[in-house]
């Protein structure tokens, strides 16, 4: 948790922030969790994954944009992604994850709706499916009632609940009661103990206690983690329940445990990973290092040239 704290903290400090994005030391990193910076490099990675059995989510790196110009401006991009995906290979298999806060959050609902509205209106021509990320607790609310809004005209869309926060209970009790499709994640930003739990083993135990609820009640869930232990336990669960395997999907991070993600896959499981790509990879890319102190090791053993 401290070393959490620590990297989520000093990844805001400007001169952090440029060393990171410009020394050559941190690009084998960049390159193991981001799938490059264009359109057509992300496609040709989605395309390779599919073809080897995998499922994929898309993610255009993009956030809190700080205009409506900006907002209007990714939408296109997400739209254009959306394009690019309709004349691909991987299109059957493949789908997009968005953040609010890309498409207008920060200047107003109003606006980050339109834009939903926009892009998913787009993407349903094609049957495509679109996953809103849930984002810091400032925006949980905000994402929850959004997807209340959009969801009855908007069948192809669906959002995130994160184990950590208290509320996540009620909301994966809202969410199924609208009937849309959820992925469930541990948690990845820096919260307060007023509204997020900080004990590893409570958000492990919220984790698989609302993993087995919607493995029963999900519509079509994704149980997205790299967490061995909880993934054999959901596994046993689901086999004990005889849930059939195809009724959810595992979902894991391009780069992070492929040899689980394989061995899933070998297994009979539908597995999708989730690739990002894009040139605003910094908060992403700073997300991924706080999760692991072994990754941040891995930088200062090529400082030390060993
Ligand atoms: P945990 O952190 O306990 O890790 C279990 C094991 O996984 C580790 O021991 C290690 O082996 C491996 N591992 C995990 N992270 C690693 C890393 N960065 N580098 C190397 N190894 C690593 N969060 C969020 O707040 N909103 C969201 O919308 C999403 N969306 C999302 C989509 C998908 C497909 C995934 C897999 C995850 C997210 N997340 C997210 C991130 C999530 O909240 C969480 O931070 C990470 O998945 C890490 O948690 P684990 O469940 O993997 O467990």
């Amino acid at each position: 948790m401290l070393f959490r704290t620590l990297v989520l903290k000093s990844s805001g400090i400007p001169t952090v922030r440029e060393t990171v994005k410009k020394s050559a030391l941190f690009k084998p990193l960049v390159q193991r969790f981001i799938a490059g910076e264009q359109v057509a490099e992300a496609v040709a990675i989605a395309e390779g994954l599919v073809d080897a059995g995998y499922q994929v989510s898309l993610d255009r790196l993009g956030e809190n944009v700080a205009s409506r110009d900006e907002a209007d401006h990714e939408t296109v991009g997400y739209k254009e992604l959306a394009s690019s995906l309709f004349s691909s290979r991987c299109k059957a298999r493949t789908n997009i994850s968005i953040k609010l806060t890309a498409l207008g959050l920060d200047q107003g609902d109003d606006v980050a709706e339109r834009n939903y509205r926009d892009l998913l209106a787009h993407c349903a021509t094609e049957s495509m499916f679109v996953r809103a990320d849930m984002e810091g607790s400032t925006y949980t609310e905000r994402t929850v009632s959004m997807i209340e809004r959009v969801f009855p005209d908007h069948h192809n869309t669906g959002t995130v609940l994160q184990s950590y926060m208290h509320r996540t209970d009620d909301d994966l009790d809202r969410l199924l009661a609208l009937g849309c499709r959820l992925r469930l994640v541990k948690g990845a930003y820096l919260e307060p103990s007023t509204v997020a739990f900080q004990d590893k083993s409570k958000v492990d135990r919220q984790y698989v206690d609302q993993a087995k609820k919607l493995l029963k009640r999900g519509f079509y869930p994704a149980l997205a983690t790299h967490d061995e232990a909880i993934i054999t336990e959901l596994r046993e669960f689901a086999a004990a329940e005889s849930i059939p395997v195809d009724s959810f999907e595992w979902q894991m991070l391009y780069g992070i445990r492929r040899d689980l993600q394989a061995e899933l896959l070998a297994a009979g499981y539908r597995v999708r990973v989730y690739v990002p790509f894009g040139h605003t990879w910094y908060p992403y890319f700073t997300r991924r290092l706080a999760e692991r102190p072994a990754n941040l090791l891995f930088i200062a053993r090529a400082m030390l040239g060993r």
